[in-house]
């Protein structure tokens, strides 16, 4: 338990340390990769390049500071988070090394202003947040081995077949080299991914939603070619799956984790929205609540810059003959020559709220929203500006998670 002096520190100075947030986690993660190379095997490359992974563990320490008093009332984000962790493989010891980095990171950037006491109080009050992750890691962990099926850490999967969905996204089925079970998962879970890509020195892991129904007996990932920009790099892993990884060739995962999961048990109707390769846990959700025999009714809605980029297309039109509780609608922002010629049906534009207002028949509904950050952040306001209930609009970023206000732009 932390005095209420601690507490009353810990509160006052939050303000002090977001100031300096961002300098101080730079400065922890230079320090802490110096000293534990080795880390470099975990964390994702890019995210640190951007400064993303920084912002997302600034904002939750602080908000755990914060709420140092009750964590219980920031439980979700936690879990979250350790949900990631757990798929990632995260252990204790490694807590005691972050901790170690951030408290001197802290010392190192505030100076003369980093008293003593308010040392101790932030080293005893990551110590709280810390056991606060580890317990819940630790019954995550526990939960991922022991169900049937389950496993701990990474195991080996082998490429069983290998499906190009549209001109940038392809599927992998992937089935356990041991011949044995796999475990279930929750529609719109995801895996992680860890590979030794040659030529690079640390191993890479990434996540990947399963992008079908569970109930398989394998886990299928569909996969969006990341091509750099004119100044940015080709994405690593996602190249490296398009062009190197073929049926045969074998890939370690995690077991099925994340919170971004179909709500089975409220029985209002379902809008399931994504933007490009935003889709894959839309399609899980879909399939699983067509499979089902499940009769809400169900809206899916689904942007893409053309037909040619669009993957699950036929997929999707063929349930929504079979499901007449089912409503489909596409919007592509930059059609090609093909697609104007074809007589398949979509919308020439953005999702505004003018569009969604004519297409979601009822408001009061469970929302399911996927894309990047700029088409999630657009279309959970123009939501919003239509009736939808904000806590009812569940949304999964891939990357580290963060804001969808208006004010977060940068983020
Ligand atoms: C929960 C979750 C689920 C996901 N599900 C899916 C899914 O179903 N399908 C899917 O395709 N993806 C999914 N992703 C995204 C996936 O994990 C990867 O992030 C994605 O495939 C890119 O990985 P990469 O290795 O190809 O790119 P990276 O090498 O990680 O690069 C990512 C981006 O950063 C840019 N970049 C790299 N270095 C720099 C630099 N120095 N400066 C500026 N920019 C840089 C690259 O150009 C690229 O655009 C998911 C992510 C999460 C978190
Ligand atoms: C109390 C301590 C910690 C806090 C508050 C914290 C917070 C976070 C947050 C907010 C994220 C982003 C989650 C998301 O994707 O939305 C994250 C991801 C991550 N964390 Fe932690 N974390 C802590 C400890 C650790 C430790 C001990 C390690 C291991 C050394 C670790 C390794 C990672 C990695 C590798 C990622 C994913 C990085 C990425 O994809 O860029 N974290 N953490």
């Amino acid at each position: 338990m932390l005095s209420q002096q601690t507490i009353d520190v810990i509160k006052s100075t939050v303000p002090v340390l977001e100031v300096h947030g961002e300098a101080i986690t730079r400065h922890f993660y230079q320090t802490m990769f110096t000293a534990h190379p080795e880390l470099l095997n975990i964390f994702n490359h890019a995210n640190q390049k951007q400064g993303r992974q920084q912002a997302a563990l600034a904002n939750m320490v602080y908000t755990a500071a914060m709420h140092i008093d009750n964590l219980g009332a920031i439980l979700p984000a936690v879990r979250q988070v350790a949900h990631k962790h757990r798929s990632l493989g995260i252990v204790p010891e490694q807590y005691r090394i972050v901790g170690t980095y951030l408290l001197q990171a802290i010392k190192d950037v505030l100076g003369d202003a980093a008293t003593e006491e308010i040392l101790t109080a932030w080293g005893d009050a990551y110590q709280v947040i810390a056991d606060a992750f580890i317990g819940i890691e630790q019954d995550m962990y526990s939960e991922a081995a022991n169900q049937t099926g389950g496993w701990d850490g990474f195991r080996l999967f082998q490429v069983a077949k290998k499906v190009q969905e549209s001109e940038v996204i392809t599927s992998f089925y992937l089935l356990p080299e041991d011949g044995k079970s796999i475990s279930s998962y929750q529609p719109g879970q995801y895996i992680s991914i860890r590979m030794q890509v040659p030529g690079q020195q640390f191993t890479q892991i990434r996540q990947y939603t399963l992008s079908d129904a569970p109930g398989k007996p394998y886990y299928r990932i569909s996969v969006k070619r990341e091509s750099g920009a004119p100044d940015r790099p080709d994405g690593v892993i996602s190249n490296y799956l398009h062009d190197h990884i073929t049926e045969g060739s074998l890939v370690e995962l995690s077991a099925p984790a994340g919170d971004f999961t179909l709500d089975m048990e409220d029985q209002r109707p379902i809008v399931l929205v994504s933007g490009g390769v935003g889709l894959t846990p839309m399609i899980s959700m879909l399939n699983a609540l067509t499979e089902s025999g499940d009769q809400r009714p169900v809206t899916f809605l689904h942007a893409s810059p053309n037909g040619q980029a669009h993957a699950f297309r036929d997929h999707v039109n063929r349930l929504a003959q079979e499901h007449t509780h089912l409503m489909v609608h596409f919007c592509y922002t930059a059609p090609s020559d093909a697609d104007l010629q074809n007589e398949f049906v979509y919308r020439q534009g953005y999702m505004d709220a003018a569009w969604l207002r004519q297409v979601i028949q009822e408001p009061d509904a469970n929302y399911y929203l996927c894309g990047s950050a700029a088409f999630m952040r657009s279309v959970y306001a123009e939501l919003l500006s239509i009736g939808a209930a904000s806590d009812r609009i569940h949304y999964e970023f891939f990357g580290p998670k963060a804001s969808l206000s208006p004010a977060a732009e940068n983020v």
